[in-house]
């Protein structure tokens, strides 16, 4: 067993945004006893101890959370990489300035499309430009920005002008990443796979973004597995180098591991070293002994670890199943359906979609 290398803080499922991609969890409600400062500063000790050094401040929306600065100079006392993953609203000049002086090391800065009006239709709420000035704050204040869009069917086509925008406001890193089907974004998955064709386009784009932005501005393209003949190595593998703590305290080896029907671990009544090492929610899938056929004897097992659990429940029902974005998978004809129907014809646009809702308090 490693030592986990980065902590996923998830300090608030509250966000103003309601985007319809959103992989929190469905049970919002469940999550609002949130720790508080004290409880979130030994949670940062403890990772600390066991060998973590990142933490990615992030929800629903941190920067709702009024102790932020708290929990950030805490983590920086506690020398780990601070990376905080906001919708940017909240992020006004003096608050930027607070989290600087608290020695926050990275910011990274969601935009749902290029042309405000898209951006804000699919953000559910008016927050482009509020994005785009944030954007600027954070390179004044010397900052490494990276600027993230979840792609889907509604702004898949807009890929040449995001990198554009995502130069033009001087980001150091753009991660155009595919959506990927958890939570609201499972609920929503008719409305958002986008086509091969779109897919074909923006993979051309980026390339050629790639060529020309060498050594100005890293772009990271995070593929749709759905069609991929392989699945991803989700998590580098389950409980290997990650953990995720949640608002109310719960632990789990990735941000959508929630539904699975594992014993719950809470950092309220545990260790995070208890917990790391011997809990059955990271014990469960870590490492390959778990593996059915086909994935226990490919070459391949150590390489994408069976893909993703969670994916795997979400599609079977078990969560130890071999993950069905897999061509090999007994399963796969369940991602091929999907994949049928976002090619046969619809544009997506006349498919309903339920956003998750806004709450901010
Ligand atoms: Fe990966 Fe399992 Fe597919 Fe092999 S069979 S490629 S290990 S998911
Ligand atoms: Fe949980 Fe892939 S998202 S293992």
């Amino acid at each position: 067993m490693d030592s986990p290398l980065g902590l996923l803080a998830e300090l608030t499922y509250r966000c103003p945004l309601g985007c319809a991609y959103c992989s929190n969890p469905l049970n919002l409600a469940d999550y609002q006893d949130e720790l508080n400062t004290e409880q979130w500063r030994r949670v940062l000790a403890e990772a600390s101890d066991l060998g973590v050094l990142q933490c990615h401040l992030s929800g629903g929306e941190p920067l709702l959370r009024r102790d932020l600065v708290e929990i950030v100079a805490d983590a920086n006392d506690l020398g780990l990489y601070t990376n905080l993953v906001t919708s940017a609203l909240g992020l006004s000049r003096s608050r930027a300035e607070q989290l600087r002086t608290a020695g926050l090391d990275h910011v990274q800065i969601s935009i749902q499309s290029d042309e405000p009006a898209g951006s804000d239709r699919i953000a559910g709420t008016p927050s482009f430009q509020r994005k785009v000035e944030a954007m600027g704050v954070v390179k004044e204040l010397g900052w490494p920005l990276t600027v993230n869009v979840v792609l889907h069917r509604h702004n898949i086509d807009r890929v040449a002008g995001v990198l554009e925008l995502a130069e033009s406001v001087g980001a150091d890193r753009v991660e155009l990443a595919n959506t990927q089907y958890y939570g609201w974004a499972w609920r929503n998955r008719a409305a958002l796979l986008p086509s091969r064709a779109q897919l074909e386009t923006a993979e051309v784009v980026v390339r050629a973004a790639r060529e020309r932005l060498r050594n100005r501005m890293d772009i990271i393209y995070v593929v749709s597995d759905y069609y991929g003949r392989y699945p991803k190595p989700c998590m580098g593998g389950w409980a290997s180098r990650q953990l995720t703590v949640t608002p109310n305290g719960d632990v789990l080896p990735c941000p959508a591991a929630q539904p699975l029907p594992l014993p719950r671990a809470s950092v309220r009544v545990d260790s995070l070293e208890r917990i790391w090492a011997d809990s059955p929610v990271m014990t469960a899938f870590r490492g390959t002994d778990w593996m059915p056929e086909p994935c226990r004897s490919c070459r391949r097992r150590e390489v994408d670890f069976g893909g993703c659990r969670c994916q795997a429940f979400q599609l079977t029902g078990d969560a130890a199943r071999t993950d069905p974005a897999c061509h090999l998978s007994p399963d796969h004809e369940l991602v091929v359906r999907a994949v049928e129907a976002a090619n046969s014809g619809s544009t997506g646009g006349d498919r309903p979609m339920s956003p998750r809702p806004h709450r901010v308090r």
